[in-house]
């Protein structure tokens, strides 16, 4: 299929955007993010910088001495990144990593758009997540961004991981920060999770169980799942985890891992433009890319 952008002007007096990482081939971030620069008339370029441990310094140097106006950080930068900025916001110095970094007049300072981004897109669902009780299975970096956001609206979160020291980390961390129930299971406590999946609103996946190439697999047993639990995979690819599938079977409203990688950029994007992009192009050009590369 062709691109739906396939040309861009760039001039003097463009603006550079861009992402971090190590690797940076596979990231989804330019094209989505230069197709709502194109949508929306902007003169800027949004372009990927591989970038190694070793040069992350003088690379963030160099946002200010290139006047980059804005870059994404993805792996492995999203934690030592934090050293080198001027300012990090009130959550992402919590949550301990930032996945956006913003120029302003030669300051740098760091956020966290990926735990916003999962909450947007829940939200966006029409679905209120005060008073909610939810599920997190895994305890790793999205795990964390996601569970600091949701502690500010709902009133109890569950942590379901493999490994229990990353578990209690996570659930520690947690109730140094949040008034609210948080407690911790691990995968092999059946009986507890299926007790904890009964009273829950929300469950959100965030380990790597169901991503491809291991695409039959499942975090969670499918008759654990109810019909009133709102399922959330932040899996993209494939685009119906089999997590996904199974709630679908139970009668659960579910929700793709689509809708944050499209809203974490949004908010990215928004905050350097200062402009609204249009979701539903982000979204086409994630779901054409994933179809293409099937
Ligand atoms: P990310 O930044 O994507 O969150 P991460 O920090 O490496 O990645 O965390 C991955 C999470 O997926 C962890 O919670 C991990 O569980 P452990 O703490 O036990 O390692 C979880 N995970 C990965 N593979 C898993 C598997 N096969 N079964 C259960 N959990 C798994």
């Amino acid at each position: 299929m062709a691109d739906l952008f396939p040309s861009m002007t760039i001039n003097g007096s463009s603006k550079v955007l861009g992402i971090f990482g190590d690797p940076v081939e596979h990231t989804l971030s330019p094209k989505m993010q230069n197709a709502i620069i194109q949508d929306l008339g902007l003169n800027y370029v949004y372009v990927p910088f591989q970038v190694t441990e070793l040069n992350l310094e003088k690379a963030t140097q160099a946002i200010r001495s290139l006047n980059i106006r804005g870059v994404n950080i993805t792996i492995p930068h999203k934690v030592s990144i934090m050293q080198f900025l001027d300012d990090v916001d009130e959550t992402a110095l919590k949550i301990g990593s930032v996945n956006t970094i913003k120029n302003e007049n030669n300051k740098l300072i760091g956020r966290n758009t990926d735990g916003e981004g999962c909450l947007q897109a829940i939200e966006d669902t029409g679905m209120n997540l005060n008073n909610k009780n939810a599920i997190i299975l895994g305890a790793g970096g999205a795990a964390k961004a996601i569970a600091f956001y949701l502690a500010q609206k709902i009133n109890k979160i569950t942590i379901i991981n493999r490994s229990p020291t990353k578990m209690q980390t996570l659930v520690n961390n947690l109730r140094n920060y949040y008034d609210i129930q948080i407690n911790g299971i691990l995968f092999d406590q059946k009986n507890e999770l299926k007790k904890a999946l009964d009273e829950a609103d929300l469950l959100i996946n965030t380990t790597s169980v169901g991503m491809s190439p291991n695409i039959e697999k499942c975090p969670i047993e499918i008759e654990f799942l109810h019909p009133e639990l709102f399922v959330n995979d932040i899996v993209y690819n494939p685009l119906h985890t089999q997590l996904l599938q199974n709630a679908d079977q139970i009668g659960c409203k579910t929700l793709s891992g689509v809708e944050m990688l499209v809203n974490q950029g949004a908010i990215g994007f928004e905050w350097w433009t200062g402009k609204k992009p249009n979701k539903k192009l982000m979204k086409k050009i994630v779901l054409q890319h994933l179809l293409n590369h099937k």
